[in-house]
């Protein structure tokens, strides 16, 4: 039986919180063992950290070979990872995202992220007005947080021009061009992301098959293109804004266009309504297919295929 005193226990997630925000593991590996030493360069009280790691080595997360002197075990490297450090750093981004757990019975109790009441502007405006946290979130959505990103969403070979709608810093959009070399590419995102995007263009060697654009995805988008990629995109938002989006894409794509949707739908239904992040932090969530069906139809569109592997859902215009 599951016990539940377990699932309540909060010390463990803010101890690993901790241990990374303080990146203990990083100061273990660079040579520091010694607690008091550790406390002295993370600039925090000895006595504390001893029992944060002490907690933490029970759980099986570091060695205490001797008192007072820790090590990396396999668990403990984990925290060496680059993104995990991103999303979990309590004083950065992932500051934003562990709090934003607690406004989770509000958003319950209304149905709608309590994100601004916690932070003072919705998530993405807070990420506008916080330029480290905006790096910080482009890196975790990028090869840092994803690893290099599976260009095999659709036969690039009967599509000419591609728009990556809200594609980051670029990276998909780069690993499609280099693996259709006829293709050119658009990318829309926001201004201090499109920013970002022209020195990965140059170094993937594809900045002149490539226009960036900033701009809002609820605006007109740049027209006349046969594909739109929304990758990791409709599930940051409610229901509403995922029709406008789609209705964008509609409305700039050729007659014989289509719209790749990667992330954040599911064939399975249950699968798909699992609680994720995006509905605390921006009243997002995952869709099962049949509810991208509807969203379709809202939109003049209609679902043409899935593919697996990456699972792609292909929106299309009726054909009558
Ligand atoms: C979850 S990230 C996904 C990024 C990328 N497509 C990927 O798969 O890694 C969502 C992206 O939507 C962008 N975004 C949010 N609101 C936007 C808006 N109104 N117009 C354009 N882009 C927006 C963000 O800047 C961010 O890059």
């Amino acid at each position: 039986m599951t016990s539940v005193m377990q699932l309540l226990d909060l010390t463990t997630p803010w101890c690993v919180h901790v241990a990374i925000t303080l990146r203990i593991a990083d100061r273990v590996q660079a040579g520091t063992s010694n607690v008091t030493e550790l406390a002295r360069e993370a600039e925090c009280d000895p006595t504390f950290l001893r029992r944060v790691l002490r907690h933490l080595v029970a759980k099986g997360v570091f060695d205490e070979p001797a008192p007072g002197e820790f090590a990396l075990n396999d668990t403990a490297e984990q925290l060496l990872d680059e993104g995990l450090k991103l999303s979990s750093d309590l004083d950065g981004l992932g500051g934003r995202f562990a709090h934003s757990w607690g406004t989770l019975l509000e958003a319950v109790r209304t149905g709608k992220p309590a994100y601004a009441e916690r932070f003072g502007r919705p998530f993405w405006e807070d990420l506008d007005a916080n330029p480290k946290l905006r790096h910080a979130f482009d890196a975790l959505m990028g090869t840092v947080g994803h690893g290099t990103p599976d260009p095999r969403l659709t036969d690039w070979e009967t599509v000419r021009t591609v728009v990556d709608v809200g594609g980051g810093t670029g990276g998909l959009l780069a690993e499609i061009l280099k693996a259709a070399p006829h293709l050119h590419g658009t990318l829309v995102d926001l201004p201090q992301t499109v920013a970002e995007s022209e020195a990965l263009f140059e170094a993937a060697g594809v900045a002149d098959r490539v226009t960036a654009v900033a701009q809002s995805f609820f605006d007109e988008l740049p027209a006349g293109s046969d594909c739109y990629v929304l990758a990791s995109i409709l599930n940051d938002w409610p229901d509403e804004e995922v029709v406008a989006i789609l209705r964008r894409c509609a409305a700039a794509m050729n007659d014989d266009g289509r719209v790749l949707i990667r992330g954040g739908v599911s064939p399975d239904e249950h699968a798909a309504d699992q609680l994720t992040l995006e509905a605390v932090l921006l009243g997002g969530r995952n869709r099962s297919l049949d509810e991208f069906r509807q969203f379709a139809l809202d939109a003049g569109l209609e679902v043409a295929k899935t593919r697996e592997s990456p699972y792609v859902v292909e929106l299309r215009k009726p054909t009558t």
